[in-house]
């Protein structure tokens, strides 16, 4: 399968069967991420597994839109670590963090597609929640928790899924 193949194929899930992934398949998806680039490859991306049951209706206690997935990523930076890109005049603050757990997740994605798993990626949430749910401390940022589990009989694409605009409307050759 090339890799247009592969994301053409993915779309977000939001009706996950029961059945939970397999350790082999998660460690194959945590391995993916681990290999992502990232800004000055200062890692400093941190992946909490959300696995057991208390961890479970910890996450759904945040109001996230989990669709009753078997298990999840939360994918944070820890903003002592990322890259901070000194030449940026118009951000002082700026760091790569965000960026770094994006791609971080985006390979874990790609990877659980690969290997049959289905994802939703999930943004939606307070980050306030999320901080105070799983007691996180206070250099960690949640970037996005990353649904995985596999598909149900209701599984299908959503309408907006089939919806991408044209190529003209978001590249520019300046
Ligand atoms: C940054 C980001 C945040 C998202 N947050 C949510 C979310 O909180 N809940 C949700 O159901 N889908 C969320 N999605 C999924 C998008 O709605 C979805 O990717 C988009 O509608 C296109 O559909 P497709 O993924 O099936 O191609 C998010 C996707 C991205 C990239």
């Amino acid at each position: 399968m090339t890799f247009m193949e592969l994301a053409g194929r993915r779309y977000s899930e939001r009706y996950f069967g029961p059945e939970p992934v397999e350790d082999e398949k998660l460690a194959l998806i945590l391995e993916a991420g681990r290999i992502a680039p990232t800004g000055c490859n200062y890692q400093p991306q941190r992946v909490y597994v959300i696995k057991s049951a208390e961890a479970m209706a910890k996450a759904v206690s945040t109001g996230a839109s989990l669709c009753g997935c078997p298990i999840a990523l939360l994918v944070c930076y820890d903003k002592t670590e990322a890259w901070h890109n000194k030449r940026d005049r118009c951000y002082d603050d700026y760091t790569c963090g965000e960026q770094d757990a994006s791609i971080v997740a985006a390979n874990m994605m790609y990877e659980a597609e690969e290997l049959g798993v289905h994802s939703l990626w999930i943004r939606g949430f307070d980050s306030k929640d999320v901080i105070d749910a799983f007691d996180l401390p206070e250099n960690i940022v949640p970037v996005m928790i990353l649904a995985l589990g596999y598909p149900s009989e209701k599984s299908h694409p959503a309408r907006l899924h089939g919806s991408k605009k044209d190529l003209s409307e978001t590249v520019k050759f300046i």
